[in-house]
């Protein structure tokens, strides 16, 4: 079967692009990282790329902080179609995505979210979870659509909350699910059982 090509899309530290990565390196996901692109100048995520030998460049619109104007949005698409992307990965993308990119990858678009959705949308979730008292958090892989974390949901894992836990430590544990179900999914769209 033909390798699935996928686009990254992230604004931090890379580390979700990371787990993938190794997961195509151990032969789990029969898929190439085509190109990683970021909305923030030298981000940990490009100089991940950059360590690996995977094309990778920055689209930016300093109009806007959530979302890109959609000219600035069809310049991003143009490089994901140069790439032949065909499955665009959401890895700590921190910007709303719109028209023209949704319609550009109809259901080939996923993000990876640091709560159990629907619960706790939005930014920061494990400082949320935590704020509520909630005993079990965890992370979910979606579709993006039009809304903020409001596509359907893919996968889902738990994480306990445990006593004493801060923003900090429980994040990292949510990261290890995220590390663990993000390559997962991308394996399962690479042998073209999703969507
Ligand atoms: C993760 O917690 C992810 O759930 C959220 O942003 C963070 C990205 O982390 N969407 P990294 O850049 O992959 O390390």
């Amino acid at each position: 079967m033909r390798k699935l090509r996928i686009g990254v899309l992230g604004s931090g530290k890379g580390s979700n692009f990371r787990a993938i990565r190794e997961a195509i390196a151990t032969g789990q996901i029969e898929a190439e990282v085509a190109v990683v692109v970021s909305d923030v100048e030298g981000a940990g995520i490009l100089q991940l790329a950059e360590e690996a030998g995977v094309k990778n460049t920055t689209v930016t619109d300093r109009r806007y902080k959530t979302r890109l104007s959609p000219e600035v949005e069809a310049e991003l698409v143009a490089i994901l179609k140069q790439a032949n992307v065909e499955l665009v990965v959401l890895a700590g993308y921190m910007r709303m995505v719109k028209t023209p990119l949704l319609d550009a990858f109809p259901r080939h678009i996923i993000n990876i979210h640091p709560s159990l959705l629907p619960k706790f949308p939005g930014l920061e979730s494990w400082r949320q979870a935590l704020a509520a008292g909630e005993k079990i958090a965890g992370c979910t892989v979606h579709y993006v659509d039009a809304g903020m974390d409001t596509g359907g949901i893919i996968a889902q894992a738990e994480v306990p909350v445990r006593p004493g836990d801060t923003a900090e430590t429980l994040h990292a544990r949510i990261q290890l699910e995220e590390h663990r179900i993000y390559p997962e999914v991308v394996a399962r769209f690479a042998r073209r059982e999703l969507p």
